[in-house]
């Protein structure tokens, strides 16, 4: 979606996709750091560890607890931090449709570099539920399925966007005991309990891993809780694009949606943070469906992508 996004905009920038194990990750930073690449998307497990790698954390890192994106940044002539596409030379689009190298307003390579660390996770959860499922999150109920790291985020995320109750699922429950606890520190005005509702539900939303494999059941144990008391139903996954959850939600009649809508919002906020410029996002969102879907074989290319990627630009055109 990076790439396609690049090219409706006419920068001559790329996306790649490179593997890296835990124990690299520091001098992975340092090298793109040292190659001046523009930015660095991070997956599991790297957005934990990169915590502590990173030179600066923006307020949305520090709240997460995670890195997803890191932009690089250079120290210009007043001593303040800009993102490296300011000092490199780069291509700008025309109103022609032509491209146009512009020169750099520092016009040299800055001494200093530092890595700068952001999460754009945790605010694309609320704003896919609101374009996908036209949730609005305030004063809501809802029912949490996982309390892993993609659970923990969500539910503070939803604690944080003032839902009035939160029940919280988890197969291992001292897990989801411990979000609750979190959270009735951080959110006291959030009713929060573990276990399921006996009351109707605005959304269920499934933040554990479970309907990622085909075959994979439902992680919601229909005898404990009934679809049919569900308004709307999302599912974190988005790969299979239904899972059994979300096949039981549409049969119970409720709005449903995978998690496409999660993974199109990070990356374009992740897009803004580097290039400084509106993400195209119905651009973007083509090139996720066709890249998702629309593979037949599933290429060692696309295994990569689910590792780790990597945002680096031209400098030099
Ligand atoms: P992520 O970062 O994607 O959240 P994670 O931290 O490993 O990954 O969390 C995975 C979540 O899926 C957890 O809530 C996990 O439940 P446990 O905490 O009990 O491990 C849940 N999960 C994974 N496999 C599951 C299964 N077979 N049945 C139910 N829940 C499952």
């Amino acid at each position: 979606m990076h790439n396609a996004a690049f090219a409706a905009l006419g920068l001559n920038w790329r996306y790649l996709a490179f593997e890296v194990r835990p124990d690299d990750l520091r001098a992975a930073i340092a090298g793109a750091k040292a190659m001046q690449f523009a930015g660095l998307n991070l997956t599991v497990p790297h957005k934990l560890l990169a915590l502590g790698m990173v030179d600066a954390l923006d307020e949305s890192a520090k709240t997460w607890g995670a890195v997803n994106t890191i932009r690089f940044e250079g120290r210009d002539s007043n001593s303040a931090w800009l993102p490296l596409r300011e000092f490199g030379v780069s291509s700008r689009r025309l109103r022609d449709g032509q491209t146009q190298l512009a020169e750099p307003p520092e016009g040299r390579t800055p001494n200093e570099i530092r890595a700068h660390g952001f999460n754009t996770d945790a605010d694309a959860i609320v704003t896919a539920l609101r374009e996908d499922l036209k949730v609005e999150l305030r004063g809501a109920k809802v029912l949490l399925l996982g309390a892993g790291g993609a659970g923990r985020t969500a539910a503070l995320k939803l604690a944080s966007e003032n839902v009035a109750e939160l029940f919280l699922v988890n197969r291992t429950p001292s897990k989801a005991d411990t979000v609750a606890g979190e959270i009735k520190k951080q959110f006291p005005s959030v009713r929060v309990a573990v276990g399921h509702p006996k009351i109707a539900v605005d959304l269920v939303l499934n933040a554990t891993s479970l309907g990622l494999k085909s075959g994979d059941p439902s992680p919601l144990a229909e005898k404990q809780f009934s679809l049919r008391q569900a308004r709307s139903v999302y599912d974190m996954i988005y790969n299979p694009a239904e899972t059994a959850l979300l096949k039981a939600a549409k049969a119970a009649g409720c709005r449903a949606s995978n998690g496409l809508g999660m993974l199109l919002h990070q990356g374009a906020k992740a897009f803004e943070i580097w290039t400084g410029q509106p993400a195209p996002l119905d651009v973007m969102r083509r090139a996720l469906e066709a890249e998702v879907y629309q593979s037949t074989v599933h290429s060692p290319q696309s295994a990569v992508k689910s590792s780790q990627s990597v945002m680096r630009s031209k400098m030099k055109g």
